[in-house]
């Protein structure tokens, strides 16, 4: 549990995030951070918030999209601040995401250098249109753009 005089203001949080104070209403809006409310009806955020917003900015860097994210962070607890061991069990989420995004990469990089040379960007044949990549099994774009015309 905080205390009320650890929690900051919005202009605080934008000042501690680097963050426009536009975008950590729309954070909240989304529901990936959360504040209480003044008095005055004013946003005031516990500090475990601006680990939150850290959180986001670095998952969006690794490509999650905002939804992506507040799965994730829906698995930390709302009712008190995550711990380190908390943060290793997200943080290991995140490993998962990206490892299978870089694999989805290295697939596309290995669709474009069978790309290379053949330019056709068949709609139907390419690779790099097949983003589950599920003709890799039948093999790179040209190849197959070949087989379909013989
Ligand atoms: S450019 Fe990709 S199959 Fe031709």
């Amino acid at each position: 549990m905080h205390s009320k005089h650890s929690e900051i203001t919005i202009g605080q949080m934008a000042k501690r995030t680097g963050l426009a104070v536009s975008a950590i209403r729309f954070y909240e809006t989304e529901g990936l951070i959360t504040a209480n409310r003044n008095r005055g009806g004013h946003r005031r955020f516990a500090r475990a918030q601006v680990r939150r917003v850290s959180f986001i900015l670095i998952a969006q860097q690794f490509g999650l999209t905002l939804p992506q994210i507040k799965a994730v962070l829906d698995e930390l607890p709302e009712n008190r601040t995550p711990t380190a061991k908390d943060w290793a069990h997200i943080s290991m989420g995140l490993r998962i995401h990206l490892d299978e995004r870089i694999a989805k990469l290295e697939r596309m990089r290995d669709s474009l250098d069978g790309c290379i040379g053949c330019g056709c960007l068949s709609l139907d044949a390419c690779a790099l249109y097949n983003p589950e990549d599920k003709l890799s099994q039948r093999g790179t774009g040209p190849i197959i753009s070949m087989q379909k015309e013989t």
